[in-house]
């Protein structure tokens, strides 16, 4: 899409002034601690702001750097995951912190490209740490951005794609504060989510989260719930899971291969590394 400079002028004007009145003070944007910012944009990745602003504190309170989290054992850390749903994240969060203090003498690295070789980070997360943590000028769309541009630059159109919305993000980027570029694209997005029929629906990637009721992730937290409780049998979690027992043996195989959890004694245990 062509865009000429009084278009790109006038938008980020609209995102700027949108932003100067209705900035959100969120409790991890008043940090720039590579630590910090990489547990909230992780966090943030697939659980609603309104929920990690509970989880958020009480996580950094018990692990307040890499070296507290990289001693922590999974145990602990599940404990305090329970709610946030996707709890691979708190998985990976646990193996970054361990690749950063053998690898990185402790410091988190500031490349986009390094980071998306760490376990649970692709390209959208690895750019947003870069932008939050570094104030790099890096490229990256996620559901709130993505909503700010197909609102201003596609009205009518359906099924586009993230490439044509990436381009304009690239070419309406405020290159002096892209951390606070980003910032005020999010809060405008999140504002546009409620203010008007969502934009995304007209995004070739937009998908309808699968009901959580019955589904494999549901049954997922409930094993890895009973099992922060106790080891457990396989008959046992087949009775206290009450689901498909199929279901449950291959979710177990799952968790047994990311590392999770474990089998000895004719019982399943959470992992203790
Ligand atoms: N502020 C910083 N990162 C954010 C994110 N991923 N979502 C919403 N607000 C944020």
């Amino acid at each position: 899409m062509k865009i000429d400079t009084p278009t790109i002028d006038l938008f980020k004007k609209t995102v700027w002034d949108f932003y100067k009145i209705n900035r959100r003070d969120l409790l991890w944007r008043n940090t720039d601690d590579p630590y910090l910012v990489l547990v909230s944009e992780i966090m943030l990745q697939q659980t609603q702001v309104a929920r990690v602003l509970i989880k958020y504190p009480i996580f950094i309170l018990q692990f307040p750097n890499f070296k507290q989290l990289a001693k922590a054992s999974i145990k602990d850390i599940l404990h305090i995951w329970q709610g946030m749903g996707y709890n691979r994240r708190a998985l990976y969060l646990k193996k970054i912190a361990d690749i950063v203090i053998k690898e990185y003498n402790g410091y988190l690295p500031d490349s986009p490209h390094i980071l998306e070789t760490f376990p649970g980070i692709g390209q959208a997360t690895a750019s947003s740490i870069a932008a939050f943590a570094f104030n790099k000028t890096t490229v990256f769309i996620e559901t709130n951005i993505r909503r700010v541009y197909l609102h201003h630059f596609f009205k009518g159109k359906t099924e586009v794609h993230d490439r044509e919305i990436y381009k304009l993000v690239q070419k309406t980027l405020d290159t002096k504060s892209p951390r606070e570029w980003y910032f005020a694209l999010m809060d405008y997005g999140s504002y546009l989510g409620k203010a008007v029929e969502n934009p995304n629906k007209r995004s070739r990637h937009y998908i309808i989260q699968s009901k959580f009721e019955g589904s494999d992730r549901q049954i997922r937290g409930k094993i890895l719930k009973l099992l922060l409780k106790n080891s457990t049998s396989e008959e046992d979690l087949f009775k206290m899971v009450d689901k498909d027992p199929h279901k449950i043996k291959k979710i177990l195989q799952v968790l047994v291969k990311e590392q999770f959890i474990n089998f000895k004694n004719n019982k399943y245990y959470i992992n203790n590394f």
